[in-house]
């Protein structure tokens, strides 16, 4: 009788151990219509926004100039340094309508102290869209941390509201993941 008891007390707490997990990855997705847009030169900032869209759901956008960049690294450099300097933006390669979405995670390399020359085009282009929107900046670094760059995207975007940026140098390390679960956590969308 005992044993009998056991088992089913055993079976209960697994089962309601399994609901409840299985809440929680539910809940970890967003109820709203959210789009993570990124643009990434050598796969870092890719890498995170990939990770964050596995986490919070909705639709991926890569931004792509119409004119890559070089493939060497330096050669980047100096074009985007003439970008900066110049104020120039690029044109990019196909758009999307971000109007649709509530929530916009937007996603950089830092760039000579600020994002990228195609992230800031995407913004301009797109401040119509970003329009009353959330947006949630995440940024990659080799270094230099995020500079001002989340304030620099409501900035430009024009959107409605500024969440937390997640920032990671490089592609991140062991302790990404944990940290990504936290932050998104607490933007509480
Ligand atoms: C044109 C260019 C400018 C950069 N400027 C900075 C910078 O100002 N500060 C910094 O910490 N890292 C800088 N980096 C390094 C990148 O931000 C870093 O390697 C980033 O993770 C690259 O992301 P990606 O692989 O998605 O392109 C620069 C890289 C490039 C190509």
């Amino acid at each position: 009788m005992k044993n009998k008891v056991f088992i089913v007390l055993f079976a209960l707490i697994l089962t309601f151990g399994i609901a409840f997990a299985d809440n929680d990855l539910i809940s970890a997705k967003s109820s709203k219509k959210v789009l993570v847009a990124y643009y990434s030169w050598g796969g870092n900032t890719k890498s995170i926004a990939e990770k964050i869209h596995k986490k919070v759901g909705g639709d991926i956008f890569e931004i792509v100039p119409k004119t890559p960049y070089p493939k060497d690294y330096r050669k980047t450099c100096d074009v985007a340094k003439e970008q900066k300097e110049k104020g120039i933006t690029t044109p990019l390669k196909s758009n999307i309508d971000v109007s649709k979405y509530d929530v916009i995670f937007v996603g950089t390399p830092a760039w000579w102290y600020s994002m990228a020359t195609p992230v800031k085009s995407f913004l301009l282009k797109n401040q119509k869209g970003f329009e009353g929107k959330i947006i949630v900046p995440f940024v990659t670094h080799g270094g230099g941390g995020k500079y001002n760059i989340p304030a620099e995207m409501k900035e430009i975007s024009k959107a409605k509201v500024l969440k937390k940026e997640f920032v990671v140098y490089d592609k991140g390390d062991s302790s990404t993941d944990k940290n990504m679960d936290k932050w998104i956590k607490e933007l509480g969308l």
